[in-house]
């Protein structure tokens, strides 16, 4: 694992000069995307360098990590809702090419992997990271070989993103997530922590067992992954 420290500003600047590296040497990349306020800094980022001209997107393919059971795209904390907002509706790519599991018709998840895989595998997968250790909706125990699947979300990670909902109740207890193995199958791996609330886990994740209790850790066995940490979430790094 690469890891790579700086202010949120320099990080989202430095993580997106990955995305203009990829996109020019492949201008049809499939990348993965992820939700969360982590890569909001990043996402900025590309859509101003996609304005300027620097990058384009229009040939790129998209598959996301997750999204809630029960919420369709209309719904404001729906990951294809975040998706639309925070990047799709400010860049230059073909929404038709864009893709969020479905939360709704849950029959259609069976076919996601091999949509990706139909699609060429993704190139570039932008990872979070949950306090618990969780990767996409991953959560601990989650096994190594696990594909696109339905999961009940972790009381403690309700609540951790009960922050953008009125109230507990409404987050969904369940959601849609790929699976560690379709996220390992990606190329290459992109992994941002934010603040100090991950520096425990992310601490875990790099230097830890591999261990299916902090599923990021399973990281450490892919060759090309590369994490980009603020001072806060890399302030426990035991090495
Ligand atoms: C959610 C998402 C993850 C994300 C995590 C961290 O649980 N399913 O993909 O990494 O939140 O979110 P944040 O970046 O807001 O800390």
């Amino acid at each position: 694992m690469k890891v790579i420290i700086g202010t949120e500003e320099e990080i989202a600047k430095q993580a997106a000069q990955q995305y203009v590296e990829l996109l020019k040497r492949k201008p049809n990349a499939v990348l993965g995307g992820a939700t969360g306020s982590t890569p909001l800094g990043l996402y900025a980022e590309l859509a101003r360098l996609n304005k300027e001209g620097v990058i384009s997107f229009k040939d790129v393919t998209t598959f996301n990590l997750d999204e809630y059971v029960g919420l369709d795209g209309s719904h404001d904390q729906s990951y294809r809702y975040f998706m639309d907002h925070n990047l799709f509706d400010h860049i230059d790519i073909d929404k038709s090419r864009t893709h969020v599991p479905d939360g709704i018709n849950l029959e259609n998840i069976k076919t996601y992997d091999a949509q990706i895989e139909a699609a060429g595998g993704i190139d570039l997968q932008i990872l979070g990271i949950g306090v618990d250790g969780h990767i996409a909706f991953n959560e601990p125990g989650t096994p190594w070989d696990s594909l696109t699947h339905v999961v009940d979300l972790e009381e403690n990670t309700r609540e951790v993103n009960s922050r953008f909902f009125k109230s507990i109740d409404e987050v969904p207890k369940q959601a849609v997530t790929m699976g560690i193995k379709s996220i390992m199958h990606a190329r290459s791996i992109i992994l941002m922590a934010i603040g100090e609330n991950k520096a425990d886990v992310v601490d875990k994740m790099i230097n830890g067992p591999i261990d299916t209790q902090v599923a990021a850790s399973i990281l450490q066995l892919h060759p090309d992954v590369t994490v980009y940490l603020d001072p806060a979430a890399a302030s426990k790094l035991s090495k």
